[in-house]
């Protein structure tokens, strides 16, 4: 582990309050950052490379200039050389460096543990070489060093909560304009907490069929004749258009969820807290009955938590696994955690893992 450093950047992993799925379709989503953050200790070397260490990794790895092709560097350094290739594709003058990394997210969680390696690394090269490129507009390079790069066709949410978050609120994003309004979501002064249950559930051919997903719905925007499924104002004539039970199902989840994401600010805008349980409830049983992404595990974690006093319950993040968050009174999450713990064991299930979300601020240089 490299031992110099000009300093520390760190970025953070988020869950998605309520608005899955919807980046892509240009639509709404409601993120909030973790207090779980991906640390890069990094310093500048004389020569264009890039040295790569992780506690969480044996390897360490090198990349220079001719890996700087979408693809050059495989696995999980793949994500740094991503953010490299990025800004130089982006005209940016980027510094050769050394980065130790350090992650708090669990990889393969539905936790943007991705997003939260390629924030902290472009918030240090941005910082060490002193590169002119706002905050507000990092968000879509790390989304193009993912999706081009990596290979992963990810929406714009996770690099955005990564970045963007502010202690104490939730991020309203509008994925087509990146229009952003920070909700206040004081959780702590309304009794309640959110509780993250990592289901643990492995995630069972997640790209695949997330590509699929995507596809879907650009599919049937096409054949709605719009440019993204957030321009469908008459879902049942939408409905009537659309020529398969598939695209149907997809289509609806897609517009009732974007009109859930309004629904749950208008409530937090009015510090009616309490109140967004059912939208997340409703957001679960969409994304299980019509975009079809949950697996058993999450489903019981969900029913395991409203069963046990939660106002709402729902999984977070891609889906096929991964988290699910219940909205709780606080002093329930020892037994609402228990709940689901009891419920998976009656299931057969691995066990799971829970803890309280506070919502936390975006990447930030640490020292
Ligand atoms: C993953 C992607 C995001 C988003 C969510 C689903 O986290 O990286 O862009 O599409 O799934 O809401």
């Amino acid at each position: 582990m490299p031992t110099i450093s000009d300093g520390l950047w760190a970025a953070p992993g988020r869950v998605n309050l309520i608005g899955e799925h919807t980046d892509y379709n240009e639509g709404y989503v409601l993120p909030f950052a973790l207090p779980l953050r991906t640390y890069a200790s990094a310093s500048i070397v004389d020569s264009p490379q890039w040295m790569v260490s992780s506690e969480q990794q044996d390897d360490v790895v090198s990349f220079g200039p001719e890996q700087l092709t979408p693809g050059g560097v495989q696995g999980w350094a793949g994500y740094v050389a991503g953010i490299v290739w990025a800004l130089h594709e982006s005209g940016y003058e980027v510094p050769g460096a050394r980065f130790a990394l350090r992650s708090e997210v669990p990889v393969g969680s539905g936790l943007s543990s991705s997003a939260a390696l390629e924030c902290a690394v472009l918030t240090a090269l941005c910082d060490l070489g002193d590169l002119d490129l706002p905050v507000p507009d990092r968000p879509k390079l790390a989304q193009r060093a993912e999706n081009r790069y990596v290979g992963v066709p990810s929406g714009i949410m996770d690099q955005s909560a990564s970045t963007l978050c502010r202690e104490g609120h939730a991020l309203f994003l509008d994925c087509r304009t990146l229009v952003t309004e920070h909700i206040p979501f004081d959780l702590a002064g309304a009794g309640l907490a959110i509780l993250v249950v990592d289901t643990r559930a492995p995630h069972r051919h997640t790209d695949g069929e997330y590509a699929v997903r995507r596809h879907t719905c650009e599919q049937a925007a096409a054949t709605l004749g719009v440019p993204a499924l957030r321009d469908v104002t008459d879902l049942a004539g939408a409905l009537k258009a659309l020529p398969d039970e598939v695209s149907r199902k997809r289509v609806r989840h897609i517009v009732t969820e974007n009109q859930r994401v309004l629904d749950t600010v208008a409530l937090l805008r009015d510090g009616k807290l309490a109140e967004i349980g059912p939208l997340l409830t409703a957001s679960h049983a969409s994304m299980r009955d019509d975009y079809e992404i949950t697996v058993p595990e999450v489903d019981t974690a969900v029913e395991a938590a409203l069963a046990a006093g939660a106002y709402g319950a729902r999984m977070t993040g891609g889906g096929f696994g991964g988290c699910v968050l219940a909205l709780i009174d606080a002093p329930a999450a020892g037994a609402v955690g228990d709940a689901v713990t009891r419920a998976f064991a009656d299931n057969g299930f691995t066990a799971p893992a829970s803890f309280v979300a506070v919502p936390s601020g975006g990447a930030t240089r640490v020292s």
